[in-house]
C-alpha cells in the first residue's frame, strides 16, 4: 500500500471546501483531497450526487464529509455557506462552480448570461472575501480559482464565458499579491479544454482535453509555487504561441479555434434558439 502524503492538509490545515464538487474538475480535487487526508464540505446544486460523493469517500479514505446543496449565483448563497461553515477549520476553498456559454453574444439568453456573470465573477468575489478574511486571521490558507485558456483576451463566440474567466485571472492575481503576505496562497487553475461534460452540454469537439485529474493534480502541486497554472499539454503549448501575437491576432485565432471546436459561426447564424448553448464548464 502507498504512504499517504497528507503534506498539503498539514500546510493548509484539516478542511477543505469545494464547490462544483458534483461533477468534473470539482469532483476530481474532492477525491483527492479526501486521499490527502482532507476532511470536505462539498458544494453544488445537486443534493444527490453530492451526497453520494460524501458516502463514497466516507467509504474508501475515511473521509468526515458535509454537503452544502445550493445554487451559488443567487444573491445570498454565498452569505449561507460563510454561516453554515463558522464552526469548521477551513484551511483551502476550491472555487470549481461555474459554467459558459456557447453561441453568438446577440444569440444567448439575457438571463443566462447575467446568471452566468453572478456564479463565475460575483460568487468568486465573495467566496474569497469571506474565507480569505478567515484564512488570514488563521495566517494560513490557500484559495484556487479558475481562469481558462479563454479568459488572457476576447473569445468570440464564447464573449461572456471568457470575459468572466478573464475577470478571475486578474482578480487571482491582485489577491494573491495582497494576501501572499498575510499566509494565503492564491491560485489561478487556467486550463484548455478539459473532458469534462462542459464539451458534452455544449456540442462542442474537445480532440485533445486534458482529464479533471490532471487539472487536480496540477493545480495542487502549484499552489503556493505559482500564481497561474496552466494544467495540460494544449493549454501550454496554446498559451504560448498566443502569447507571441499581438491581443487583436489572439482574439482573431481564438475566434477561429471556438469555431471548430463549436460548430457555429459569428456571422450568418442561424435563428436565436437554434444555435445557442449553454454548458457548465
Ligand atoms: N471543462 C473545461 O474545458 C474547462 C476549461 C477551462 C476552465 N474550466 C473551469 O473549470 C471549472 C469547473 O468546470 P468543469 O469542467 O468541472 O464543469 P462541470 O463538469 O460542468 O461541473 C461544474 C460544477 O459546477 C456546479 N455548478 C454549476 N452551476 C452551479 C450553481 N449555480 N451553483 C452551484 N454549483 C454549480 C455543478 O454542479 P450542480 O449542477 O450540481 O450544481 C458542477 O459540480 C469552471 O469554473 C470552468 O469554467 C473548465
Amino acid at each position: 500500500m502507498t504512504k499517504r502524503d497528507n503534506s498539503l492538509q498539514r500546510r493548509f490545515g484539516p478542511t477543505a471546501l469545494v464547490t462544483g464538487a458534483s461533477d468534473g474538475i470539482g469532483r476530481a480535487f474532492a477525491l483527492q483531497l479526501a486521499e490527502q487526508g482532507f476532511n470536505l464540505i462539498l458544494v453544488a446544486r445537486r443534493r444527490t450526487a453530492l451526497r453520494e460523493l460524501a458516502r463514497d469517500l466516507g467509504v474508501r479514505f475515511g473521509t468526515e464529509v458535509a454537503v452544502i446543496p445550493i445554487d451559488l449565483s443567487a444573491p445570498d448563497a454565498v452569505a449561507t455557506v460563510l454561516e453554515e461553515t463558522k464552526g469548521a477549520q477551513i484551511g483551502l476553498v476550491i472555487a470549481a462552480a461555474g459554467f459558459g456559454s456557447v453561441g453568438p453574444f446577440l444569440h444567448q439568453d439575457m438571463a443566462s448570461e447575467i446568471n452566468m456573470v453572478d456564479l463565475n465573477c460575483r460568487s468568486v468575489v465573495e467566496l474569497s472575501h469571506g474565507f480569505g478574511q478567515r484564512m488570514a486571521q488563521q495566517g494560513r490558507g490557500g484559495i484556487v480559482l479558475f481562469g481558462s485558456l479563454v479568459g488572457f483576451n476576447g473569445a468570440p463566440l464564447s464573449a461572456t464565458y471568457a470575459a468572466t474567466k478573464g475577470f478571475v485571472q486578474s482578480f487571482a492575481e491582485g489577491i494573491a499579491a495582497e494576501m501572499r503576505p498575510l499566509g494565503v496562497q492564491v491560485l489561478s487553475v487556467a486550463p484548455g479544454p478539459v473532458g469534462t461534460g462542459f464539451a458534452v452540454r455544449a456540442g462542442m469537439q474537445m480532440g485533445r482535453a486534458a482529464t479533471p485529474d490532471t487539472v487536480a493534480r496540477s493545480a495542487l502541486a502549484a499552489l503556493g509555487r505559482r500564481g497561474t497554472v496552466r494544467p495540460g499539454a494544449l493549454a501550454k503549448v496554446l498559451g504560448w504561441s498566443l502569447a507571441m501575437l499581438p491581443r487583436w491576432g489572439r482574439v482573431r485565432v481564438m475566434g477561429v479555434i471556438m469555431k471548430g471546436m463549436s460548430g457555429k459561426d459569428t456571422a450568418g447564424t442561424p435563428a436565436p434558439g437554434k444555435d445557442t448553448a449553454v454548458s457548465r464548464g
